[in-house]
């Protein structure tokens, strides 16, 4: 069942439900506000609870508490804030996460919270109305569809949003409608990722596109084998020839403008599977390789946003969807391909996949008359030994556009890197017999493969969200499961949407 999320104007000392959440910056001895009101009515509870050292605060700590019978609320769990100092809406969002599924795990039908860092946190009202909706939509994600018997808590059938101050509400209000938005595409994009990869096909992968593109008013193109070879988009079909899952591109358009060509081209890499093809991977691991159209995933998901708040320029995804496997058909080492862009390619590695069909996809994407193009790919395994498993890499061509993504990505609270681009790297892929080769050997890996998908940009200001740190989670934390993250989603239709407000 679908948790149903509601503003109401009240007290946190009137609200009837299961659980109430309220929360605590670390190192309050003396608790204010809602949770000071709380904290009254439990005759001192929760003060009780920090002077012994029981709860202090931490970030996602949750402390609960039995009412009985002193407040409507049958349960309080208090939530900790951590230090007030960096308390931001990435922590806001994360700490509704973690209190949403304390609540849950109590087995809470109707749930009550206020609005995390609107109070001392000092959030602006709207950010944290956002914050809070996104948290517990995020936090609640569960990808339980294959699971007979469950055995799992319940979704809360109500999240009901408690404010005194009724001058508040209207900027609540919106801000709550904004998170659901962005949750709801996030968890999209997580839905497709956890997909199991004979379910989700690169057909299958179009045919949910198009549900998209149908619920949210965006025109869809999809394309396959005949149409993929008139247009020459050569790169996408050789990767795919290993399969017997026909390839397919999918472009959708947002036009929020109606001017000639696109301002914005989002690309996402949309291998459903990636054994490596020839090339091999190991056993070990191979599993996780479904959410190699993570990339994919993300730039639907912000699509989706990005119908819902219909900034004023026009927007074109290109999504390349393949199956990477091998096959007496499979595309061998050694092979020289085409590309829809002209240039040709030397396969030194089948496993450098994503790079081949993203080449073809941007070069799309430019033909298309994309002005600025920023592809999502989980491209490399560099990345997490570059970086670890908390930040994505940035590779671009552009100061101004890179400055930009980097900045919607803060805003969402989604964590991004530049890495370097110096010509120096360029030397590592040249090839003796093509215009290129596709790998570049173990040397800065993260970078040469960005720097060969970014070879079919050209002059266009472009840059490169390497995501095989960050959209998948090996170990649940406090605020969300294991499994897909949907990173990404919020990051590029934020992007979009300042870019907008640039004009
Ligand atoms: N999909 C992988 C990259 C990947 C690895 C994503 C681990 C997420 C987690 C990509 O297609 C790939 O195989 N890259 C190779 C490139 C190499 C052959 C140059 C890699 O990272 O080893
Ligand atoms: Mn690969
Ligand atoms: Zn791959």
């Amino acid at each position: 069942m679908k948790t149903a999320m509601r503003l109401e104007h009240g007290l946190v000392t009137e609200v009837q439900c299961d659980a109430l959440v309220v929360n605590l910056f670390k190192g309050v001895t003396e608790p204010g506000g809602a949770t000071g009101a709380v904290d009254q009515a439990l005759d001192g509870a929760i003060s009780e609870a920090i002077a012994r050292g029981e709860f202090t605060g931490k970030l996602y700590e949750t402390l609960v508490l039995p009412t009985f019978g002193r407040l409507p609320a049958r349960r309080v769990i208090v939530v900790g804030l951590g230090p007030r100092e960096g308390f931001n809406a990435h922590r806001a969002r994360n700490v509704a996460a973690a209190a949403a599924r304390r609540a849950r795990q109590g087995a809470a039908r109707a749930v009550a919270t206020i609005v995390h860092g609107a109070g001392i946190g000092g959030m602006e009202p709207a950010a944290a109305a956002q914050a809070l909706a996104e948290g517990t939509f995020l936090g609640l994600y569960r990808f339980d569809k294959y699971r007979q018997g469950k055995g799992l808590p319940e979704q809360p059938e109500e999240v009901v949003v408690i404010e005194a101050d009724a001058g508040r509400l209207p900027l609540f209000k919106e801000g709550l409608a904004r998170g659901q938005i962005t949750a709801a595409a996030t968890n999209l994009a997580r839905d497709l990722t956890n997909e199991p990869p004979s379910r989700l096909t690169p057909t299958r992968l179009a045919e949910k596109a198009r549900e998209l593109a149908a619920s949210a008013g965006l025109e869809i193109e999809v394309m396959n084998g005949r149409r993929l070879e008139e247009l020459g988009i050569h790169a996408v079909l050789a990767v795919g020839r290993g399969s017997d899952e026909p390839p397919v591109m999918m472009v959708l358009r947002y036009r929020g403008r109606g001017g000639d060509g696109f301002d914005v081209g989002l690309v996402g890499k949309g291998v459903t599977f990636d054994s490596g093809g020839l090339s091999l991977k190991p056993a070990g691991g191979m599993e996780s390789m479904k959410y190699d159209m993570a990339g994919a995933a993300a730039v639907l998901g912000a699509m989706k946003i990005i119908a819902a708040w219909k900034p004023s320029l026009d927007v074109v995804a290109v999504i390349p969807a393949v199956e990477n496997l091998p096959s007496g058909h499979a595309l061998k080492p050694g092979d020289i391909i085409d590309t829809f862009d002209g240039k040709t390619i030397e396969i030194m590695n089948t496993d450098a996949e994503g790079r081949l069909i993203l080449a073809d996809a941007i070069a799309y994407a430019r033909h298309l008359g994309a002005r600025r193009i920023v592809d999502v790919a989980t491209l490399t395994g560099a990345a997490r030994i570059a970086l670890g498993p908390a930040a994505a890499a940035l590779v671009s061509n552009d100061d101004q556009l890179a400055d930009q993504v980097l900045q919607a990505a803060e805003r969402s609270g989604e964590l991004l890197w530049r890495l370097p681009s110096w010509d120096e790297y360029r030397e590592l892929y040249k090839s003796q017999v093509a215009d290129l080769k596709n790998t570049a050997g173990r040397d800065g890996g993260t970078i040469t493969g960005a720097l060969i998908v970014g070879e079919f940009a050209g002059d266009t200001p472009w840059a490169h969200l390497d995501i095989a740190p960050t959209a998948w989670l090996d170990k649940g934390k406090p605020y969300g499961d294991a499994g897909a993250t949907g990173v990404m989603v919020r990051t590029l239709a934020q992007l979009v949407m300042d870019l907008a407000a640039a004009g």
